[in-house]
């Protein structure tokens, strides 16, 4: 297709270098070279038996149809469980949706919440795919470098010079790929603080919470107070730690919105038989 024909948006947008190393790291160790890779984030296991027999057993049943689109109940309320037990948060069933992995949780809240215009805060080094989402949106990423002395985390100094009139939401991805560093809990208090104080939203990638490798221990920043939980989106998914990457399962909990949505009516040609049937 003709790149005239693209729309402005899509031209923009850098392709993922993501798969570009994992080519090049896999030459290089066919080559025989030690080479320790940061390309695509997969797990070298199998998804575990247990899993691919419940996806049969459900084939079998003939769990095959159209389901909500928010995702099935049992799991939305399964994935209750999951954040109250393991992460301390609560979120009702109603407030969780699934989504085809946490690439799509990620894409579509950054969507749901930035207008064109909008900046988004990304410390640095940041999972590739970040800034693309956020010029599909319209919205304009501000990547703020983060430093090897404070362990390559955004202080919330840094959080706060970075934010402008513009600024809507930050992303925080802790564990993050591809240094590894986790926030304590002050460090995040610390962020959520400047968050809450600037009304920014928070965007929480916790999709490495369990790729842990050392005695730190992941916090989910929405546990921390009801004030933080209300100004956060918490994303993670089955890909990583349940060794699912191609099953493209990933979820994201957030607060409903306190008012409800004013929907635009959509222009309607005079010819359109949908007017006529309005008008008669
Ligand atoms: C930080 C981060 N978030 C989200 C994802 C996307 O995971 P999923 O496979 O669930 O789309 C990745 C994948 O590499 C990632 O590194």
């Amino acid at each position: 297709m003709d790149t005239d024909l693209v729309a402005s948006h899509i031209a923009n947008l850098e392709p993922s270098i993501t798969l570009a190393i994992t080519s090049q790291a896999k030459k290089m160790i066919e080559q025989g070279e030690d080479v320790c890779s940061f390309g695509a984030g997969e797990p070298d296991l199998d998804t575990p038996d247990f899993i691919k027999e419940a996806a049969i057993q459900a084939l079998q049943d003939g769990k095959t149809k159209y389901t909500p689109s928010a995702g099935i109940m049992p799991l939305r309320e399964a994935l209750h469980e999951k954040l109250l037990l393991d992460n301390n948060v609560e979120y009702a069933a109603s407030e969780i949706i699934v989504n085809c992995g946490a690439k799509h949780s990620c894409y579509q809240a950054i969507l749901a919440c930035c207008n064109p215009g909008d900046e988004v805060i990304i410390p640095a080094p940041y999972w590739t795919s970040y800034p693309e989402m956020v010029k599909m949106a319209h919205a304009d990423p501000y990547v703020v470098q983060t430093k090897a002395e404070n362990g390559w985390k955004m202080t919330a100094e840094e959080f706060e010079d970075a934010i402008s009139g513009r600024t809507r939401m930050v992303i925080l991805n802790s564990p993050n790929n591809p240094t590894g560093a986790v926030y304590s809990k002050e460090e995040l208090e610390a962020l959520a603080e400047v968050a809450l104080s600037e009304d920014v939203i928070i965007l929480s990638d916790e999709i490495y919470e369990k790729l842990i490798y050392n005695d730190r221990k992941h916090i989910s920043i929405a546990s921390l107070s009801q004030e933080v939980r209300d100004l956060t989106i918490t994303i993670n998914g089955f890909s990583k730690l349940y060794s699912m990457t191609g099953w493209r399962i990933g979820y994201t909990a957030a607060p409903k919105p306190s008012t409800p949505f004013r929907a635009t009516p959509p222009r309607m040609s005079p010819a359109s038989p949908n007017t006529a049937l309005l008008r008669r």
